[in-house]
């Protein structure tokens, strides 16, 4: 009984642990190579940008090397909470105010709204985390 009632707590911690590297590897880090209009990539600034989401740098303007993706995995990984998309920094300071973003993020609206295909992308890797 004891036992039972224990698992129940634990479980959702235990099973949060579990972002896809190979989906954020082919669907999430293209999007912060990719140029919107109006906009600098997120990889021009977050490198060096003083913020908690910081990239490694590009070898070759396009794309990382394994290694290097998978250190932008862990570094990307901490801006999100597995599970729930509008609980995760990395969604929701890029995302416009007024489509439920936070008030000011210095790269700009990235994403005006929630219907941003690239933003759904990047929820949907977020959300499979379940
Ligand atoms: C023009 C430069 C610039 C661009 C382009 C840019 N950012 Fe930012 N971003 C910043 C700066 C500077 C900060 C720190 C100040 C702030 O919070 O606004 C920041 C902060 C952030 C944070 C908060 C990190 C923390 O410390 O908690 C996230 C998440 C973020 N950006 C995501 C993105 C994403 C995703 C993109 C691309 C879709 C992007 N940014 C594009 C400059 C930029």
């Amino acid at each position: 009984m004891l036992g039972a009632r224990l698992l129940i707590l634990i479980a959702p911690v235990a099973m949060a642990q579990s972002l896809d590297f190979e989906m954020y590897k082919s669907r999430v880090e293209p999007i912060f190579l990719k140029k919107r209009p109006g906009h600098a990539r997120c990889v021009a600034c977050h490198v060096d940008a003083a913020s908690a989401f910081k990239l490694q740098p590009l070898p070759d303007d396009k794309h990382w090397s394994e290694d290097q993706s998978r250190k932008n995995f862990e570094v990307v990984s901490r801006l999100v909470k597995p599970g729930d998309p509008d609980a995760s920094r990395l969604l929701i300071h890029p995302l416009a105010h007024d489509g439920g973003g936070d008030i000011f993020h210095a790269g700009g609206r990235q994403f005006a709204t929630k219907d941003d295909p690239e933003w759904k992308t990047i929820a949907a890797w977020v959300s499979a985390a379940k």
